[in-house]
């Protein structure tokens, strides 16, 4: 990393002013690409909700603006619905505030020391304030460049009946190799819901002055071109981010660091990680069975029991205390649970060798960015189709089988991934993968030249 400093206006830093939407899977790539701008000499200022604010003092390097939300006392979402009804309502709440916030930086900052807003592509009302107040606009996108496609193509696909629709297993033609279940959607009843929510994230890209993508050449060159063909804006793909940007910590739980002293006792690439990352959930019914699925495959585990990850429970209820009894008894010197892990660390040590995953997009890319093959089990929004990807496509993993989870299935899906010979073909791809990785990330890499070019066209707007 390191790159030279921008030229400022005058000999003063430029400034980029950043707008995650205040999600896990959102602040991470976006923190992510402050790093990278920070590296290359931008002064960065970061907006945030009041809910999960990020925390100021591990980025002493970055400035952060509170945007009040008026949201406190409102649950957070647990399920997709509220996810979507959330990320409409933080719109409109932050909208008035946010629009004096930045008034506010740009009278103090000189005008044309401010290079660019760049807003996550699900906060459109943000990206309007600043396209008034006259300050040129950028969008990250934090899924993948085929969920973004879907996302351009989702009115076609409406108008020739794939959505809503209960044929969920019938290929779409016009986005291989997606079937409807790949999708983006939340069954007929939260139909509106998600074209809306499709509309407002096309409408934020469309406009900017240039969509940025946390992905790569080696993983999607044609999903790539067809985005470049489709859009009258430029296309960054500056991922994976995690490479460019490793200590950029925007986690909004406490990680325990235990859990990798642990893995250093363990047999290179012997242990299963398993985290279904910040939102996705599960029923009691099923982790129970998940308990006992991974119980009885016999392999090393490192688990992720996160406060909330059983649907229905209190969001603070301790982990252990939803396990099966016998649990802890069975699998004492062979796994470990923790509520929250460095998952990049975790991904990148030696002795992970297979990664239990629900597909959020950042997990995907960061496991692919280490070599590390992926059981599959989606759970909403973009992960049907990442998880679509890594089997058919990248062919670095596999899904466990649709419908609630049996504790036989989880062992079978384990074993296969971790000890069976095809597992091992996946992991040899996860590798090949990894390597592609870091050839897109290195000196004149792609991924390199494309935040030259970011950049570039940032200081030209
Ligand atoms: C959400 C959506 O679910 C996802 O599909 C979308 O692409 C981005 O927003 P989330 O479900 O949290 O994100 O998943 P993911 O994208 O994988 O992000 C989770 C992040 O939390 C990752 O960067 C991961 O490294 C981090 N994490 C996860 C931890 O730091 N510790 C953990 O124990 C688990």
């Amino acid at each position: 990393e390191g790159g030279a400093a921008v030229p400022g206006h005058s000999g003063r830093a430029r400034h980029v002013l950043l707008f995650p939407l205040p999600y896990q899977g959102h602040i991470n790539p976006m923190l992510r690409l402050a790093g990278v701008l920070h590296a290359r000499g931008f002064a960065v200022t970061v907006f945030h909700t009041h809910f999960n604010a990020p925390d100021a003092a591990r980025h002493p390097e970055h400035r952060f603006v509170a945007v009040p939300d008026g949201m406190s006392g409102r649950p957070p979402p647990v399920s997709v619905d509220d996810v979507v009804k959330h990320i409409h309502a933080l719109n409109g709440a932050c909208e008035a505030a946010f629009r004096d916030r930045l008034a506010a930086v740009l009278a103090e900052y000189s005008r044309d020391a401010v290079t660019c807003f760049v807003a996550d592509a699900h906060l459109l009302r943000m990206v309007e304030v600043a396209r008034r107040l006259t300050v040129p606009t950028l969008v990250l996108r934090t899924g993948s460049a085929a969920c973004f496609a879907g996302f351009l193509a989702y009115p076609l696909l409406c108008d020739k009946g794939y959505l809503p629709s209960s044929q969920l297993d019938m290929a779409v033609s016009e986005l291989p190799p997606y079937r409807v279940r790949d999708l983006m959607h939340i069954g007929r009843d939260g139909h509106e819901l998600m074209c809306e929510l499709v509309a407002r994230a096309v409408a934020a890209v469309k406009l900017s002055s240039g969509l940025i993508l946390n992905t790569f050449d080696a993983l999607e060159a044609p999903e790539l071109a067809k985005l470049r063909r489709d859009l009258a804006v430029p296309v960054f793909d500056i991922g994976p981010l995690h490479k460019f940007s490793p200590a950029a910590d925007g986690s909004l739980l406490h990680q325990d660091r235990s859990c990798l002293e642990w893995l250093d006792t363990q047999v290179p690439e012997s242990v299963l990680y398993v985290s279904f990352g910040s939102l996705a959930c599960m029923g009691a019914r099923e982790l129970v069975e998940t308990a006992w699925g991974i119980a009885g495959s016999g392999v090393p585990f490192l688990w992720v029991v996160r406060p909330g990850l059983v649907g229905g429970r209190a969001p603070d209820e301790a982990a252990a205390r939803l396990l099966p009894e016998g649990f802890e008894a069975a699998t004492r010197r062979r796994g470990v649970v923790v509520a929250w892990a460095p998952q990049e660390e975790v991904l990148r040590h030696r002795a992970v060798g297979g990664f239990w995953t629900h597909n959020g997009w950042n997990s995907t890319t960061e496991s692919l960015g280490e070599g590390v093959p992926m059981l599959c089990r989606p759970n909403f929004g973009d992960q049907m189709g990442n998880a679509r990807y890594v089997e058919h496509v990248w062919k670095a993993g596999f899904e466990v089988a649709g419908g609630e989870l049996e504790r036989a299935t989880v062992e079978a899906a384990i074993r296969r991934l971790m000890t069976e010979s095809d597992g091992g073909e996946m992991r040899a791809r996860a590798r090949e993968l990894k390597k592609a990785a870091a050839e897109c990330t290195g000196k004149a890499s792609s991924s390199e030249m494309a935040i030259v070019k970011m950049v570039t066209h940032m200081l030209s707007l």
